[in-house]
């Protein structure tokens, strides 16, 4: 019985830059979803590294699932990555089989625009930069009619962590994701100031690595790298972030929000990749209040870390 078995599988397009914590999610959506297809975006890493960490994941995993290739720069923004949390391929130290698949296409936003239109109750889940977002966006204005919902890792109302204020997915392409509050709304931002609250850490990759298959071998390396890093800055454990935003989507009723008008500061010498959450009473809101989004502010974390290590250990 899994630790809460009345849950949905929904089904998913996942945008994601793999990551240590993308993989983690690709396992995660793909037991407790159906994972219907994964787009690679620059982020983490080089768009090489991230759509090749997506294969290789869902190699390991055993996952018949297509990987289309995205974006490979931001909209604007100079390209910048997070090397020095996930290591310089993206993956950590852990050791990867030879890559034996290809993408299925070079063009994920064709495929998100092409998918939304084509497969009911669809949720696309973007758990890297918003570029090939606002790129599908800008392809096919309709794309937020054609989902079930867009749930995203990124932001947060009272967090950051590339800068006091602004979370790496917004920052690293701050106009992309000014394009999808803007014209996407209402989506469900999982931001820092719940994934903060999901942190995993020796115990669960010890549990992950007990279970000895390819897949829960594979996460309890990246979990463990990752744990590792978050200790050289001090950090008692890991924030599982893009996991998190999967299980808001299986799991919905874990996790507690309230829907504030959003917007992406772009111009601030100190807050450009700010999402500006106004947490005022609704009275405040008026024409000219940014569009409303569902911000996520906590979830039940225990139950949370519980299911992304049975996806796993089961995957
Ligand atoms: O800020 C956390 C986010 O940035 C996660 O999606 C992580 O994978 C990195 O992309
Ligand atoms: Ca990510």
């Amino acid at each position: 019985m899994t630790a809460d078995a009345t849950a949905s599988r929904p089904r998913i397009v996942l945008d994601c830059d793999p990551g240590l914590d993308d993989a983690i999610a690709i396992l995660t959506a793909a037991h407790f979803g159906e994972l219907v297809g994964i787009t690679s975006v620059n982020g983490n890493v080089g768009i090489e590294h991230t759509t090749h960490n997506a294969l290789v994941t869902a190699q390991i995993a055993g996952l018949d699932v297509p990987v289309h290739r995205g974006a490979a720069r931001p909209l604007i923004a100079p390209t910048m990555d997070a090397a020095r949390i996930h290591g310089a391929t993206g993956l950590g130290d852990v050791a990867l089989p030879e890559l034996r698949r290809s993408v299925a296409s070079e063009d994920a936003v064709a495929f998100l625009c092409d998918t939304a239109r084509s497969v009911d109750d669809l949720h696309l889940v973007a758990v890297g930069p918003l570029t090939n977002v606002a790129l599908a966006l800008r392809h096919d204005p309709d794309l937020p009619r054609h989902l079930a919902g867009l749930t995203i890792m990124g932001g947060g109302a009272h967090a950051g962590n590339v800068t006091p204020v602004a979370e790496f997915n917004v920052w690293a392409d701050p106009e992309a994701a000014a394009i999808v509050f803007s014209e996407a709304a209402p989506l469900t931002m999982v931001g820092l100031d719940v994934t903060h609250k999901v942190l995993l850490g020796g115990d669960e990759a010890a549990r992950m690595r007990a279970a000895g298959t390819p897949a829960a071998v594979f996460a309890a390396g990246l979990l463990e790298f990752a744990y590792a890093r978050c200790r050289e800055f001090g950090l008692e454990a890991a924030p599982v972030h893009d996991a998190t935003a999967i299980i808001a989507v299986t799991h919905p009723h874990l996790f507690r929000r309230s829907r504030h008008p959003v917007a992406v500061e772009l111009h601030g010498e100190h807050t450009r990749g700010m999402t500006v959450t106004d947490v005022r009473p609704p009275a405040a809101f008026d024409d000219s209040s940014p569009p409303a989004h569902d911000v996520v502010w906590d979830a039940d974390a225990a139950t949370v870390i519980d299911l992304i290590v049975e996806a796993v250990v089961n995957c």
